[in-house]
């Protein structure tokens, strides 16, 4: 048996997953319809679909040179890489298919009279038609124009993946990428203006209207969120994990809304997000299952632009960025603080994920290595962030910084807490921002009230 196939435990349950799960949907076409359940019924059928093509697929993504090495690992074998790509491709099929469900009741009402399948047609509708004006475009609208865009940032992830884009090219795509989600918003929604805090109400009044800047900030969203998955990347399964744990809290944040009294003018918007959202739990389930420690395959660059940008649409068109980015906090950190390195004020590797110690079996700080003293004034900075603990120096006699330590979150919790083995260290940083998150949440949700007159969750 090759390492590819399934074993038979596994072909079984996937198949009996697979089997109930087409028994629930099945029985969500009728009445109302009942879209979440179906929902949750494509995410196992999602989940089944690519636990079992990442493994058959492995060895032709291997063959057609998708691989990579692992480099934290005594023996750095060759894995199979961008397997992101196979959970991309599952979720994109998976959310089309799903596009009747969400609007089976609109369906039926719309092309029925009301339930009333016998009605004739008048030669009017014949010659020019029939008025829609029953059904919901514009929610159908924005769901395509979310495929729409996630199909644009899978294509980047894919060339990425293949050619290894440069990143002063690839940042931008994203932006271009979410223009179909910027303009249903602007058609849709057009709400540009934002609810400004007590203590800044007598300067700016209740409502600020960012007007074109508030266009410019959630493509700023969409640029940010892939990105800062991907640079927080390096150790086996935290790509995944840290996707699910905000995807985790982005259901809990939905959910929410779902207990309030309907109808609550943000319930429909976070029912549309867990439409998004369940499926992706289901792909990233399975890829996860293969990504965590010790991997066996990679989850390559279309996964965490994919990922990134499945967020980045539910929070835009579900109208809660900015809750969005409460969950993004350690990813922001670890924006803001590789930035230097990003910005090429400090020299960038190829590379920073932490070094792996043969000897030691551990993960230790990466370091780039100064081939000429810095400038004085990048000397001082760094001096002191070493002094704040923010950073690790290596000087020669004469004083001169000749290392520093990779800017990144994983290399600075090994400078704070030492060498850590590679699947313990994904757990510190996986449970602190669990603790992080859900932090945000209740900061949104509770503490947001000092600072503004409501929550939207209890009016
Ligand atoms: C980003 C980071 C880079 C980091 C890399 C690791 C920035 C600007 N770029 O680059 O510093 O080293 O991700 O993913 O911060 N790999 C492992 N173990 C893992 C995951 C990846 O060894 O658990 C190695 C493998 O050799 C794999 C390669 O990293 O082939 C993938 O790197 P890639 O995703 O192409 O790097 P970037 O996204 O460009
Ligand atoms: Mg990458």
């Amino acid at each position: 048996m090759t390492p590819a196939a399934l074993t038979s435990t596994e072909t079984w349950s996937l198949l009996a997953l697979s089997f109930a799960c087409f028994g629930i949907i099945a029985n969500t076409l009728h009445g109302d319809g009942e879209p979440l359940i179906a929902s949750l019924a494509f995410s196992g059928i999602a989940f089944s679909a690519s636990y079992s093509m990442i493994r058959w697929l492995g060895p032709t993504f291997m063959k057609a040179g998708l691989k990579g090495k692992d480099l934290s690992k005594v023996h750095k074998k060759e894995i199979p890489e961008t397997m992101g790509a196979v959970c991309a491709v599952v979720y994109l099929l998976i959310v089309i298919v799903f596009v009747p469900f969400p609007f089976y009741k609109d369906i039926v009402a719309a092309t029925s009279g009301g339930g009333n399948r016998d009605i004739l047609m008048e030669v009017e509708i014949v010659e020019k038609g029939r008025f829609l004006h029953r059904f919901p475009h514009n929610k159908l609208a924005s769901y395509l124009s979310a495929i729409l865009s996630l199909q644009s940032v899978c294509i980047l992830g894919i060339c990425d993946d293949l050619f290894d884009i440069r990143w002063r090219h690839k940042f931008f795509i994203p932006a271009f990428a979410s223009i179909p989600l910027l303009a249903v918003y602007f058609v849709d929604f057009g709400v540009t203006q934002i609810v400004v805090p007590k203590p800044l109400q007598s300067y700016l009044g209740t409502l600020f209207d960012l007007g074109a800047l508030y266009y410019i900030y959630m493509a700023a969203i969409a640029i940010f969120c892939p990105n800062s998955i991907n640079i927080l990347a390096g150790i086996n399964g935290i790509e995944v994990s840290q996707s699910l744990v905000i995807a985790f809290l982005l259901v809990i944040n939905d959910c929410l809304y779902l207990l309030v009294p309907y109808p609550h003018p943000a319930t429909d918007s976070h029912l549309f997000s867990l439409y998004l959202i369940l499926p992706f739990i289901g792909v990233s389930l399975a890829l996860w299952w293969h990504n965590w420690y010790p991997a066996r395959v990679f989850v390559g660059d279309t996964y965490c632009y994919f990922a990134g940008m499945v967020f980045a649409v539910v929070g835009i068109l579900g109208h809660f960025s900015k809750t969005l980015l409460l969950l993004f906090i350690p990813q922001i950190f670890n924006f803001l603080y590789s930035a230097p390195q990003l910005f090429r004020l400090i020299p960038c590797p190829r590379h920073r994920l932490p070094r792996f110690n043969a000897r030691t079996g551990l993960l230790e700080a990466s370091v780039t290595e100064w081939q000429h003293p810095p400038k004085p004034i990048i000397s001082l900075a760094l001096k002191v962030l070493d002094r704040l603990h923010l950073i690790r120096l290596t000087m020669n006699k004469e004083g001169q910084v000749i290392e520093s330590s990779n800017l990144t979150i994983l290399n600075l919790w090994l400078v704070w807490f030492g060498p850590k083995r590679e699947d313990r260290l994904a757990m510190e940083i996986i449970g602190m921002q669990v603790v992080c998150g859900l932090l945000g949440l209740f900061v949104r949700h509770r503490l947001a009230l000092w600072i503004f007159d409501a929550d939207n969750l209890t009016v």
